[in-house]
């Protein structure tokens, strides 16, 4: 049985008695609704160290004010059979008045990196993202952490923030995992009916579109992002956020394609706001 704990203070002691002890602690942080994808994570840190912890935390400082806090799905029993299958030792729930009481002042603002694609349609949410990832590993300890690539710029945000704070920890990324039709899996997914269920595999559609396009010899990405646009403008109920090509290591556009570039888009369908990416080399 993975244990539960949900007091802030059971977790760091729990964490401190067990480094103590000489384990190594691994640490998959999500918000719950656990799907596949989630499932890679535990699966690749379960053979990472010793002590598998996973948290499940809807972060309300991560949504903005108009954004689906309240909506967000949830299923806990769900969630703790995956935790069990999957060998977690132990889940963390903390409540939100815990990890945010009255007064909280602190923020982590990683510069930049925050500021582009999501974060451009997303006000905040890395700052908050950065900030939640701070205090459940100065809650968890852990020596690993594990981050999906869906979520690209996620894990550049985290690294900067390891980097620059000096965080003993250290970051590995996880490919995506798809739905048979090469949809991203999401928690999100659940808001899509039927028929925005079917609109939304102009994503994956998009993207292998855009790797035909740069296997045959194109390498401007202007051209690149029109098709991928043409694409999903062709699905009526799909709409465009954003369709990039940015280099991978800072996230800026990167007008040439390259080894080092990266498609990423963002597209709404529905109540779901769908995001992606691709190595186009
Ligand atoms: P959540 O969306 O629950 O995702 C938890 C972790 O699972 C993240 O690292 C995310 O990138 C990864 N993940 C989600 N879908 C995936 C997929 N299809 N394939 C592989 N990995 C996938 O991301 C968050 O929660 C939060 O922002 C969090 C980091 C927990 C901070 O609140």
């Amino acid at each position: 049985m993975s244990k539960i704990i949900t007091s802030i203070k059971e977790m760091q002691a729990q964490s401190a008695a067990l480094r103590a002890k000489g384990n190594s602690i691994v640490f998959v942080p999500t918000m719950g609704f656990l799907h596949d994808g989630h499932r890679a994570l535990l699966v690749a840190g379960r053979k990472m160290g010793s002590t598998l912890v996973m948290s499940i935390f809807v972060n309300p400082a991560q949504f903005g004010p108009k954004e689906d806090l309240s909506a967000y799905p949830r299923d806990l029993d769900r969630d703790l059979k995956m935790a069990e299958d999957e060998g977690v030792d132990i889940v963390f729930t903390p409540s939100a008045p815990d990890m945010y009481p009255d007064g909280f002042k602190t923020f982590v603002e990683v510069e930049g990196l925050s500021n582009t694609l999501c974060g451009a349609s997303r006000p905040g949410h890395f700052r908050g993202v950065a900030t939640v990832v701070l205090k459940l590993f100065n809650l968890v300890m852990p020596h690993k952490a594990l981050f999906g690539k869906k979520d690209f710029q996620q894990i550049k945000v985290i690294e900067q923030m390891v980097k620059d704070l000096d965080l003993p920890v250290e970051i590995t990324g996880v490919e995506t995992v798809r739905e048979m039709d090469g949809l991203a899996m999401s928690s999100r997914n659940s808001y899509l009916g039927p028929q925005e269920r079917t609109a939304a595999i102009c994503v994956p559609k998009a993207m292998e579109e855009a790797r035909k396009l740069v296997d045959a010899g194109e390498a401007e990405s202007r051209i690149v992002i029109e098709k991928v646009k043409k694409i999903i403008e062709k699905e009526p109920l799909a709409m465009i956020d954003y369709i990039r090509v940015c280099r991978s290591d800072n996230l800026e556009d990167a007008p040439v394609i390259d080894e080092g570039s990266m498609l990423f888009l963002a597209v709404k369908v529905g109540k779901a706001r769908l995001i992606d990416n691709t190595s186009l080399k």
